[in-house]
């Protein structure tokens, strides 16, 4: 008993839960996708939709995943099995979710690495997309890379709760914030600035396409961490005198704050060189290191922004691998070492498979899409919403709008004062959206 106990963990403190929690969600989310969506999606209109979303989607779904995972101290599946056996299933998704995701953001976390070494060695030169081209394709090389970050990751993970990721996202997460606003405050005293400021402050709601929609949800479900069981895991170390309602609005805003931030570290760079702010995906990996070649001392802020993404990174495959590495202490009565040991060798698996398909394995397509894209896809596009739509079924119509009011309240000795807002969104708002957004996506119904 006492054994298990240990493997499972607690969180040492309230300010730990929150940098840690905070920690998952921010991530390459925040620093990566948000300020390339912002930029193909209208700027100012999509941070609008952005914003909306969080308040009326991912606050009412990160409070009912607390809620679980407080409320039963257990796994993803664990806890939904806990409750009612029906819905074990989609703790079981969850958890196949943070596996197939961990898979590819391992490369990517890698690429980061990769590019923390180049610019100690001297920066980017020369055409930095040919660059990043031949390095995402070589067949080796970025392996390699992937393979420390998902050792770092391994390593903090079977420290623990308390002794690993708490402790480290306490340190990192402050460290984090307080290097993106030196780039931010670079960024937007740039010559040049200004018209990447009114982009990205002005909304052109030409651009909001439903397209721009489905976008912007799909990606409050990925920067939140949502459906995917990580918030039932992460308050399943939670004690019962933790005021969940106020971290449920502290995590999201911390986390829009960061997405924010990356906007306004990001695009005026873009605009004052001179580069497009939509190219997509690219945009951090080609089109930065070219702006910071640009720039008086940009190898200075180029290593400063990369080692910021790569804290972002961490905190977030960290709570990526403690989603599987729970169901597998809870459920299996595995031991943390032989946890983390185990599924960090499968999910390699999973990252060596969609590293080369940057490269040697480019033309083998499954449905349509290389192996990096499939993961993506089968994660973001279906798993994650479909976690949160029946996240808000489950306590809506299941569980019971009471249980969860008793577990969020403590039975009255917390105020609980956004009750009646949260019981209508996660009834009926969260759903019909999260709902509608998803049959948009499967093209079952068109708008
Ligand atoms: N939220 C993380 C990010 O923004 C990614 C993530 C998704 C982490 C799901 C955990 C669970 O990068």
């Amino acid at each position: 008993m006492e054994k298990e106990k240990k493997d499972r963990g607690q969180w040492a403190s309230s300010l730990g839960f929150i940098m840690a929690t905070a920690g998952s969600a921010i991530g390459l989310g925040n620093l990566w996708k948000f300020p390339y969506l912002a930029g193909q999606n209208g700027g100012g209109a999509f941070v609008i939709v952005y914003i909306l979303i969080v308040i009326f989607v991912g606050f009412t779904i990160m409070l009912g995943e607390i809620t679980l995972g407080r409320a039963t101290g257990l796994n993803a599946l664990g806890a939904y099995r806990k409750l009612n056996k029906k819905f074990a299933w989609v703790g079981g998704a969850g958890i196949l979710a943070a596996f197939t995701i961990l898979g590819y953001y391992n490369a990517v976390g890698g690429w980061v690495i990769k590019y923390i070494v180049q610019f100690v060695t001297g920066g980017v030169s020369g055409d930095s997309a040919v660059f990043f081209g031949e390095f995402i394709s070589s067949p080796i090389e970025p392996i390699i890379w992937a393979l420390v970050f998902a050792l770092a990751t391994a390593f903090i993970v079977w420290k623990g709760i308390s002794g690993g990721i708490e402790k480290y996202s306490k340190v990192l997460m402050p460290a984090l914030f307080v290097l993106l606003i030196v780039v931010v405050i670079r960024s937007v005293t740039l010559p040049g600035a200004g018209a990447g400021l009114e982009y990205y402050l002005k909304p052109d709601f030409s651009k909001l396409t439903p397209a721009a929609i489905v976008a912007a949800l799909g990606q409050v479900f990925f920067s939140l961490s949502l459906g995917m069981g990580c918030m039932i895991t992460y308050g399943s170390y939670l004690s019962k005198d933790e005021n969940i309602e106020k971290d449920a609005f502290i995590v999201p805003l911390m986390d829009t704050s960061a997405a924010l931030l990356a906007g306004f570290a990001i695009l005026p760079a873009v605009f004052a060189f001179g580069f497009e702010p939509g190219v997509g995906p690219s945009l951090m990996f080609i089109t930065l290191p070219s702006v910071f070649a640009a720039m008086p001392l940009g190898a200075v802020f180029g290593l400063l922004f990369f080692i910021l993404v790569l804290f972002a990174a961490i905190t977030s495959s960290i709570s990526l691998l403690e989603v599987c590495t729970a169901y597998f202490i809870d459920e299996f009565k595995w031991s943390r070492t032989k946890a983390t040991l185990v599924l960090s060798c499968a999910i390699f698996v999973l990252t060596i498979l969609s590293s080369l398909a940057m490269g040697p394995m480019a033309n083998v397509l499954i449905f349509g899409k290389n192996f990096f894209d499939l993961l993506d896809f089968i994660a973001s596009n279906i798993l994650l919403p479909v976690g949160g739509l029946m996240m808000c079924i489950f306590i809506g119509y299941f569980w019971g709008i009471d249980n969860a009011v008793a577990e969020i309240s403590q039975n009255g000795k917390f105020a609980f004062r956004l009750k009646g807002f949260w019981t209508v969104l996660v009834k009926y708002i969260a759903p019909i959206a999260v709902g509608i957004v998803f049959l948009n996506m499967l093209g079952i119904i068109k708008f």
